[in-house]
């Protein structure tokens, strides 16, 4: 029997796994949708394939995709060299130059969900194919839309249940004051480049930051050894007053936060804020979600200057987070009505019934005629509320309407079947 690759899943409703079952899936994304919609954002989606140049240039050369080859690329008949979205930034931003939506009211607020794609080593909660929800406010540099985009993204979580959040909030300051930092942080760790896990000795020279947010116990060892000083102090002027108003607009929306100096995030093309969204009670993959703004990222891109903010939320990991917190799985619309034909000529009645009945009731069929005992069972397995019999003694565009919970049963013409059953349902004493 052929396999799904590892490190991918299937989702659907009755998966054994929480965190695949199609419905808990919907009702993140239509949560999201919901708080997202309401807020005057307006929904994209770009391609899961692009240019591998568009991919690459927006996450960096430092970043794990790129350094250890997360990003699935591949060259097509036409000899051009694609890859699978590693993130949904990049496109998103590289649609809006080309659409042109710079001459659009500013900022343009746009978001997406869908399929994401990184070749990581895979465990519970990190996969090679994962989904995210993406929303993105391009165009303002505004401290203010910061605030608004964290404070979006934490009502999200909210709106589905989940308590034990803890909101990081840090800067990453400006490309010269990175430089600084990272020239501070070179010279700090250097003398003890042995000691690092690998993939900290090699971040050394490339992007020491990223040794500040290592999950290696021997490289936080080091590092609090160290008395490392946050990159707050290496801020210029202006990051520091911008970092400083979106704490205080924070405040003000009473979104709680706390301030993470070692946030670093793992793309390279953040500058000033950037943020994680961790859950307390789900182990080492506890980020739920991060983002950051990126003003230098269109410019990247070969668009002109486009500031921009936004956030990822992982929806396998928030599924996670909602079972860990017991919130109740929602399951798919239960049956309403199970037809059962009881002779041959019944069997395209329930067809007819059925399509008659849809656009108001889920209704399915038995598509093979049976005796009205393992008629029954079959509506009972199904989880319909009622079985619909239609055979010799319901001709005449009748059938029986059977309540499966009380085992009261009542004839019905087919053009009463959809308000007799609305009747019942809003009588919850009713048979
Ligand atoms: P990111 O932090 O790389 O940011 O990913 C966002 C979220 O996706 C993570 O916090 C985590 O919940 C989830 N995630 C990441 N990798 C995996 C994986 N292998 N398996 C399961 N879940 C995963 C971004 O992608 C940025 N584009 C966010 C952003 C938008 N920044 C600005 N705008």
């Amino acid at each position: 029997m052929l396999r799904s690759v590892p490190g991918t899943n299937d989702f659907f409703g009755k998966s054994k796994e929480y965190a695949f079952r199609e419905p808990v899936f919907r009702h993140i994304v239509e949560s999201a949708q919901r708080v997202l919609s309401a807020s005057g954002a307006q929904t994209i989606h770009t391609p899961i394939f692009e240019y591998a140049e568009v991919l690459q240039k927006g996450v960096g050369t430092t970043s794990d995709i790129v350094v250890k080859k997360e990003m699935y690329t591949f060259e097509d008949r036409g000899g051009r060299i694609l890859g699978l979205r590693p993130e949904p930034t990049a496109s998103i931003v590289r649609s809006y130059n080309e659409h042109g939506m710079k001459v659009w009211p500013q900022p343009v607020r746009l978001f997406t969900w869908g399929p994401i794609f990184r070749a990581e080593r895979h465990q519970k909660g990190r996969y090679k194919q994962f989904h995210q929800v993406d929303y993105e406010a391009l165009g303002s540099s505004d401290p203010l839309v910061d605030a608004e985009t964290i404070a979006l993204m934490v009502q999200i979580y909210r709106e589905l249940g989940l308590k034990h959040l803890e909101v990081k909030l840090g800067t990453v300051g400006d490309p010269e004051d990175r430089l600084r930092y990272n020239a501070y942080l070179r010279e700090l760790f250097r003398p003890h480049a042995q000691e690092l896990s690998e993939d900290s000795r090699t971040r050394l020279e490339s992007n020491p930051m990223r040794i500040l947010d290592s999950k290696s116990a021997a490289d936080q060892q080091i590092a609090s050894g160290l008395g490392v000083r946050p990159m707050l102090e290496f801020l210029g002027e202006e990051a520091r007053a911008f970092h400083q108003a979106v704490v205080r607009y924070l405040e003000a929306l009473e979104v709680g936060f706390s301030i993470d100096p070692s946030i670093v995030r793992g793309l390279d093309y953040y500058v000033r804020t950037a943020w994680e969204v961790h859950h307390a009670n789900i182990g080492a993959k506890s980020a739920l979600g991060g983002g950051g703004r990126y003003d230098g990222l269109s410019e990247m891109l070969g668009g002109s200057r486009v500031p921009g903010v936004g956030f990822g939320i992982g929806i396998e990991r928030v599924a996670i987070a909602m079972e860990e917190e017991g919130v109740e799985a929602p399951t798919s619309p239960s049956l309403d009505l199970y037809l059962a034909p009881l002779d041959e000529a019944a069997k395209v009645e329930a067809l007819q019934l059925a399509q008659k009945l849809r656009p108001q009731l889920q209704v399915e069929i038995g598509y093979s005629v049976k005796k009205v005992g393992k008629a029954l069972e079959d509506a009972t397995k199904k989880g319909a509320r009622y079985a619909g019999l239609l055979g010799q003694g319901e001709r005449m565009n009748r059938v029986t309407l059977k309540n499966l919970a009380s085992g009261k049963q009542t004839q019905v013409a087919w053009n009463d079947v959809a308000r007799w059953l609305g009747e019942q349902a809003e009588q919850p004493f009713a048979d």
